[in-house]
């Protein structure tokens, strides 16, 4: 099919709509000249891995496939090292493998990496011993110092993330491409902390039979898990900063349309989501797959007037792997929310990819005024996604973390029980949003692999 770019669009043409959540720049001239810049340079990701990608997506979203997408809130610049990617690298594969043996579907891999520097803040601005400061708002507009200097957003930093983002997948290519395979098999594992859960026994039973699983297959095949599967990895991330992602948008020779060839897979974050918004403009003009979060900041009965123009906006044509919805509504209110919304989707005749972020909805601040998350209340969306989408003759066909491969206390819960008092600290180490550490990232896996398709 012939896929040029939609009517009335162009890639100048979010700049008529309003754009949420874009730094005030002081220098405009400044803006331009790294824009274009940046307009110059290599892409980071192709085509032709953008478009398999969308395919996998299109066998998820009918249930042949699941998708397990996870990183940092906000990648840090400082972040951009041989240990942090390797971690995170790390976990997403474990994590992946427990999930193809729980589920029995190929899991689809992608990363919040390799570009994740932007964050929209509740608050444009920061105020401390009544100093007034821009927020900090991601190592790709400012630095988090509570200084004027470090705060106040540079145009050149979009080079600096556009270079991170390079090493960072330059780094990960060429770990998946080889080399990294170990990592598949569970003797490697750091399996320390389940003997500190009351679930010990079911986590060590799922271990040994993942090993045996993995020595049996490539016992009969003579090839190694790693290479089997060494392709199947891609970054995405929040597409707020429009400049950013307007400058590595470009044609392709012998496709139709433009690509952002940024990120495999970027999504569009809940407070950019509306269908008239500049966000919503500028990403309905490119071939990428898509995924917008939702949340619930839209009542259940508003749900339908929200989701139809969005639906014609971004997924006019039901292309199959387009559009991934993420519902990110909170242990304590997804019950209330989800079916509105699956019935909102189902009305539109269209077909999307149904994801769950159960991170934040479920941020709280303890008593000592640290964010954080409760694993119980992480687990407890999931396993209410799954079972609302079931029964609404639905299907959650992904899930989406925060979650980072070092050992951080950030959240609460787990098999180690962390609680408030063991927060802050050396281990509390985001800028923004509480990730699930490595062992918390594993266990959540392990709980929720089995449940996806019982
Ligand atoms: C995020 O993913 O870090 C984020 C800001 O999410 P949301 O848009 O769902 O609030
Ligand atoms: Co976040």
């Amino acid at each position: 099919m012939k896929r040029n770019s939609p009517s009335s669009w162009s890639i100048d043409s979010w700049r008529d709509r309003p754009a949420l959540h874009q730094p005030e720049y002081p220098d405009a001239d400044a803006l331009k000249e790294a824009a274009g810049e940046l307009a110059q340079f290599p892409p980071l990701v192709t085509s032709w891995e953008i478009e398999r990608l969308k395919e996998r997506l299109a066998e998820a979203a009918q249930g042949q496939r699941f998708l397990l997408q996870g990183g940092d809130c906000a990648e840090q610049f400082s972040g951009c090292n041989s240990d942090d990617i390797t971690a995170k690298l790390k976990i997403l594969l474990q994590m992946s493998l427990v999930l193809v043996q729980g589920t029995r579907l190929p899991v689809i891999r992608v990363g919040r990496l390799g570009g994740q520097y932007a964050k929209p803040r509740s608050s444009a601005c920061e105020t401390r011993d009544g100093v007034e400061l821009p927020s900090y708002f991601g190592d790709n507009v400012n630095r988090p110092a509570f200084e004027e200097k470090a705060r106040r957003p540079d145009p050149w930093r979009l080079l600096r993330g556009y270079e991170r983002a390079s090493l960072t997948m330059n780094f990960i290519r060429a770990l998946v491409g080889g080399g990294f395979a170990d990592l598949h098999h569970p003797e490697y594992w750091d399996l320390g902390w389940v003997e500190h859960s009351p679930r010990s026994g079911d986590y060590q039973a799922m271990v040994s039979q993942l090993a045996d699983a993995v020595q049996f297959m490539e016992t009969l095949t003579g090839i190694s898990v790693g290479d089997l599967s060494r392709v199947d990895f891609f970054t995405s991330h929040e597409g707020l900063l429009l400049e950013y992602e307007a400058a590595l948008t470009r044609v392709v020779p012998r496709r139709d349309g433009w690509y952002n060839l940024s990120t495999h897979f970027p999504w569009i974050g809940m407070r950019t989501a509306a269908a008239g918004g500049a966000h919503v403009e500028f990403f309905r003009g490119i071939r990428n797959p898509l995924g917008v979060k939702v949340g619930p900041s839209i009542e259940p009965h508003e749900i339908k007037s929200f989701i139809e123009p969005l639906m014609d906006a971004l997924h006019p044509d039901d292309e199959p792997g387009r559009l991934t919805l993420i519902h990110r509504y909170g242990a304590a209110k997804v019950a209330d929310h989800l079916p509105a919304l699956v019935e909102a989707v189902r009305s539109t005749g269209r077909t999307v990819l149904f994801v769950c972020d159960p991170m934040h909805g479920n941020t709280r601040s303890t008593d000592a005024g640290i964010k954080t998350r409760r694993f119980d209340d992480i687990l407890m969306e999931l396993e209410q996604s799954i079972e609302i989408h079931r029964n609404c003759d639905s299907r959650l066909g992904g899930v989406h973390f925060e979650l980072t491969g070092e050992n951080v206390t950030e959240c609460t819960g787990g098999a180690r029980g962390l609680t408030d008092d063991d927060l802050g600290g050396e281990g509390y180490r985001s800028l923004v949003d509480p990730r699930l550490n490595y062992e918390q990232a594993l266990e959540m896996a392990m709980l929720i692999a089995k449940r996806i398709n019982a």
